[in-house]
């Protein structure tokens, strides 16, 4: 499973790239916004940091103007994969977008048959928002389930990328639903690291290790 870290901000990129655990980005408009800076200035330096795949989303909503700025986007880097909204105008852009080898991630899912549909247009990622879908009322967890069968059933190139999680258990229902990759905010994926029992037990084995006087270099 490929974990993307969802973010604009490079100094907090950085941090978590250290890890060697980071496999690509996500941004949108809204961490654009937050990041305060030019868009192209931050997805260049974004893709300086990643090797893999880091989303940078249209603004427009009509397919030619979509395909002008996805056009822009793409050039900035090889590895920058356009973000589309999933509209009827977003789906036309996609399909333009394949045949041009322009690798694409397909936004604002919140349905089966709108994946089904981002699929068929060729899109490289499909976004379902989990957490948005719960917070709707819904499960979203479900919905990657759904994706999944649909994709697996008529093998779909698409990955799935498990989009707006708020927390570990989302990360955990993911994997087990059989997401391709997960896009994850940094304070979530740090706290992916921790659990009090580690804490804990390694308090234990520190201080325990202590009292031996040993060294081992
Ligand atoms: C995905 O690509 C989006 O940037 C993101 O996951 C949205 O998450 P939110 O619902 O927390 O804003």
């Amino acid at each position: 499973m490929q974990l993307l870290l969802d973010t604009a901000d490079v100094i907090v990129l950085k941090d978590l790239v250290a890890t060697g655990l980071v496999d690509g980005v996500t941004t949108n408009p809204t961490l654009i916004a937050k990041s305060g800076r030019p868009m192209l200035e931050v997805i260049a330096e974004i893709c300086d940091l990643v090797e893999g795949p880091v989303s940078a989303e249209v603004a427009a909503t009509e397919s030619q103007a979509m395909l002008a700025e996805g056009r822009k986007l793409a050039s900035a880097a090889s590895n920058v994969v356009v973000k589309v909204p999933l509209t009827r105008e977003g789906l036309i852009a996609v399909r333009q977008f394949s045949a041009e080898g322009i690798q694409t991630n397909v936004t604002l899912c919140f349905s089966a048959p709108q994946a089904l549909l981002a699929a068929k247009a060729g899109a490289n990622y499909i976004s379902p928002f989990v957490g948005r879908l719960d917070d709707h009322g819904a499960v979203g967890m479900d919905l990657i389930s759904e994706i999944r069968a649909i994709y697996d059933n008529y093998d779909f190139d698409t990955e799935i990328l498990a989009a707006s999680i708020r927390n570990g258990s989302h990360v955990t229902q993911a994997a087990i639903a059989g997401a391709d990759c997960a896009t994850i905010p940094p304070d979530v994926f740090a706290s992916l690291f921790k659990h009090p029992l580690t804490e804990k037990g390694l308090d234990q084995f520190l201080a325990d290790w202590a009292k031996t006087g040993q060294s081992i270099l």
